[in-house]
């Protein structure tokens, strides 16, 4: 399975309370920044596909905007019924400033 580590954006972009929508290769995905730790979750909500990124966030939990499923940002799982669903969660690094996340891409 190839891993990509890919930079997204700037860490002084996105201060502690804030998200923001990025994407690698078309994959959108929610940064979310809980009190200086940055989280990388898919962008998509299970419910109708709402963007989390433009959510609120509170601690390291998430509001999608548009119905209000509950996520948490640091599992990716939803916090409302029905219980198991999630949106994936990918690994974040910081180096000199810059967020990287890595993807998993499937064999194709
Ligand atoms: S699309 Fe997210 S709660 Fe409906």
């Amino acid at each position: 399975m190839p891993r990509e580590t890919t930079r997204v954006a700037e860490l002084a972009q996105l201060p502690p309370g804030h998200m923001a929508y990025v994407h690698v290769d078309g994959l959108p995905i929610a940064l979310a920044n809980v009190g200086g730790i940055v989280y990388a979750i898919g962008d998509s909500c299970r419910h109708e596909g709402g963007p989390l990124s433009a959510g609120v966030l509170i601690d390291d939990t998430v509001t999608c905007p548009w119905h209000g499923w509950t996520y948490s940002v640091r599992t990716g799982k939803a916090l409302v019924p029905p219980i198991g669903i999630r949106v994936p969660t990918y690994p974040v690094t910081i180096q000199n400033g810059q967020i990287y996340v890595t993807i998993d891409w499937p064999d194709s």
